[in-house]
């Protein structure tokens, strides 16, 4: 018989920032556990998803940081592909949007629909910013939800509510470049007419009584509100270009192509396994069936959006299942620097083995509801649940067998009431495991999984080997059989879950190979008995929560402000100094020594950096109420300078909370700033390389960093509460002073 085969996609992360736990818990570990188990289970998987390249997420930061949307796609989707492989989530492929395929497979879908009467060329009104002078797509305006009253919702769908808008219908839009008010001009637009796939869709959704009620009430109720046809290009340049004359500056709307990645990566697997039509087993075959996972905020676009696009295209089978995770929550927890690690995958990977993480998220899955995370939780779960009773249960039978027996131990006779007890044991984790898995229950199959574990420590007690070991060698060795068994099920019960350290433990049971090249049988297979077993390590470690404070806390004293310099005039009684009037939200006038570094002209109108509490200062009979921040090497001075879009009044926050009283100029002196460049996403040049939190920082951009003293290995970059980056007005040598 030929073997069932699943297709399994995954919602595509866009490749503007690294993936963090959110995306682990919510889109990304639930159906890697469903895939080593369907794998397990001998089923043919095709998992597929890919970095999100496109679109205004991708546009916005790269003007964010000053770079390329280019430069910003490849850049993050390197990081998150690494984060991907790091915490062990398997695909079949993990490709990215700007790829010639993917364009390809788009344009195909495109004109076929178009072909067939689903795409129509329509006049339409989309925002305008007479400021900047260019129409602005999606994320370039924000306004207040007209679904939840979040203030800082995106002009086409809020993060709060999952709410999607039609363009005009948030309120009081403004452009996010220069937060003016946008205005509506005309312009021409391909729409996508999902009004003719009403019925069609009716019907899906009714059909599919399998999705998660909070899946069927969501596509419901937008089915029910009624359907509006779409327009689905956008007046931009970065993107797919729409395959058709007479439409420069127009690009394919993001969310319209990138649900055809799963497509498109399904070819492009095919491709590189030599066999260009494989992908058409897991696409065309009615017995094939295909599961989603993505966040709620995704759930439209794979329920109504994507459907549709099949509908239209013909000969493709629809979703089956779209397991949409609520999200995880961080309302416990500050995401400042100063308070426990970031919660973004690089940078936990590199204080946690990727189980742990795995063992908490799955634990904390937010399947029905919402979860919450906070690090305090993380530490309890991990060390009272994974520690105390998973590793701990290993580490006894393993470690007591190998001191007494050195091997695995036969089972003889006369043990037949614990062999049924044991047998019983195993059989009921193993249904229980699977019926949750194959229906992506996965925190009822991990609960599952730690039940057969409490079971075992309970066993161990009860038959206490300890005891035995003089009496009745042979008895002694039988429990240990026995236990071993169990150890032997949890090991490929919790495969799926914990793939690393359960692989460490099939080593330290005696087996060969890896538990993903077996089976799920493997779970009730015969012990290798006689066979020596290595000498055991504990599997896991208790996690201590790095609980002092951040060796930059100290920098919370500074309050520094984006100032925008408005005047400057020579001061009267020092060759020196100049006056400048700075708007910081409000007027202040600082005295500087720029003179000489800078002039009059050259400063009026840029933005800078100035601590504002510094206890006001008079020199020379002139009051400054603050400093601008410059930093000097040899006979230059440059001032510090944010590097993309920042207010004037906007706080230089790095992460860190801020503390806010008075500082004299000496104590302001102690404080180490320094210049540097980005290296890669973890260090930076400052004229030695040290440690830095700079992902998502352009390589070779220059930027000032604080620096717990002088000498320190590690550094943090200076960015704005948007996170944009401070950097040097013009080059300077690395390492320069900042004053
Ligand atoms: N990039 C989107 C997000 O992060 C998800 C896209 S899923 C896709 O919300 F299939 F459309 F790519
Ligand atoms: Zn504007």
């Amino acid at each position: 018989m030929e073997r069932p085969k699943i297709l399994i996609c995954v919602a595509w992360p866009y490749a503007n920032s690294a993936i963090h736990l959110g995306h682990m818990a919510g889109s990304l570990l639930p159906p890697d556990i469903f895939s080593r188990y369907h794998r397990l289970r001998g089923h043919r998987v095709l998992m597929v998803s890919g970095s999100d390249q496109h679109g205004t997420p991708v546009t916005v930061r790269a003007e964010k940081e000053g770079s390329t949307p280019q430069e910003v796609a490849e850049r993050y989707h390197e990081i998150n592909k690494k984060a991907i492989e790091d915490m062990g989530i398997e695909f079949s492929l993990f490709t990215k949007t700007h790829t010639d395929n993917h364009v390809r497979v788009v344009h195909d879908i495109f004109l076929r629909l178009l072909e067939n009467g689903h795409l129509e060329q329509r006049q339409t009104m989309q925002y305008y910013c007479p400021q900047c002078k260019k129409f602005l797509p999606d994320r370039y305006v924000e306004g207040r939800c007209i679904k939840c009253g979040n203030e800082n919702s995106r002009s086409d769908q809020c993060d709060k509510c999952g709410a999607t808008f039609e363009v005009g219908e948030i309120a009081d839009p403004v452009c996010i470049t220069c937060h003016a008010r946008p205005e509506m001009r005309e312009t021409q637009h391909y729409f996508f007419k999902l009004t003719d796939f009403e019925a069609p869709l009716l019907s899906y959704v009714r059909k599919n009584e399998h999705w998660r009620s909070n899946v069927q009430l969501f596509t419901k109720n937008w089915l029910e509100s009624g359907l509006k046809d779409r327009p689905i290009t956008r007046d931009m340049s970065w993107g797919v270009p729409v395959p058709l004359p007479g439409t420069e500056g127009k690009v394919i709307y993001v969310w319209f192509e990138a649900v055809i990645g799963y497509l498109s990566a399904s070819k492009e697997w095919a491709q590189s396994t030599g066999d260009p039509e494989a992908w058409k087993a897991f696409w065309t075959d009615p017995e094939v069936r295909g599961y989603y996972f993505l966040g709620k905020d995704n759930i439209p676009f794979h329920t109504i959006i994507w459907p549709s696009i099949l509908m239209g295209y013909g000969d493709l089978n629809l979703p089956y299942d779209v397991p949409a995770n609520e999200f995880l929550t961080f309302k416990g927890e500050k995401l400042s620097k100063s308070k426990g690690p970031s919660i973004d995958i690089p940078s936990i990977l590199r204080l946690f083995e990727a189980d742990l993480v795995r063992y908490y998220l799955a634990a904390n899955m937010p399947e029905g509801k919402d979860a919450d995370f906070s690090w305090e939780d993380f530490e309890t779960k991990v060390n009272n649940e994974l520690v105390a009773t998973l590793g701990n249960y290993f580490h006894r039978v393993l470690s007591f067998t190998h001191k007494n027996f050195g091997k695995v131990p036969p089972l003889p006779d006369g043990l037949k009431d614990e062999s049924r007890e044991v047998d019983q044991a195993i059989a009921q984790a193993l249904v229980e495991v699977e019926t949750y898995l194959s229906s992506c229950q996965f925190k009822k199959g991990l609960k599952a999984v730690m039940d057969l574990a409490q079971f075992g420590n309970r066993f161990f007690d009860s038959v206490a080997p300890w005891s035995l070991l003089r009496s009745d060698r042979d008895r002694c060795g039988g429990v240990l059989n026995l236990n071993l068994r169990v150890v032997q099920a949890l090991a490929v019960l919790g495969y799926p879950f914990l793939p690393f350290s359960t692989q460490r433990l099939w080593g330290l049971l005696a087996n060969d190979g890896s538990i993903g090249d077996g089976s799920w049988k493997d779970a009730t297979k015969d012990l290798s008995v006689g066979r020596p077993l290595p000498e055991p390590k504990p599997l896991y470690k208790k996690v201590e929560m790095p609980s002092e404070a951040s060796p930059f806390s100290a920098f919370e004293a500074l309050d520094l402000r984006v100032g925008l310099v408005k005047e400057v005039t020579d001061h009267p009684n020092a060759d020196k100094l100049m006056v400048l009037q700075v708007d910081i939200g409000s007027p202040i006038q600082l005295v500087a020594g720029l003179k000489g570094y800078y002039s009059k002209e050259q400063l009026t109108g840029k933005k800078v950096v100035v601590i504002v509490n510094l206890q006001p200062a008079k020199l020379r009979g002139m009051v400054s109420q603050g400093m601008v921040l410059a930093a000097e090497a040899g006979d230059q001075v440059k001032v510090l300078t944010p590097c993309g879009p920042a207010e004037p009044g906007e706080r230089v926050t790095s992460g860190l909370d801020h503390g806010g009283k008075m500082l004299t100029f000496q104590e302001f002196q102690a404080f180490v700033l320094r210049t540097g460049t980005v290296l890669n996403d973890r260090e930076a040049d400052l004229g030695r390389p040290v440690q830095a939190d700079t992902a998502g920082l352009t390589k070779g951009r220059q930027a000032a960093f604080f620096l717990p003293q002088d000498g320190a290995d590690t550094a943090l970059p200076l960015f704005t509460e948007s996170k944009v980056v401070i950097g040097v007005d013009g080059e300077l040598e690395n390492g320069a002073r900042v004053r």
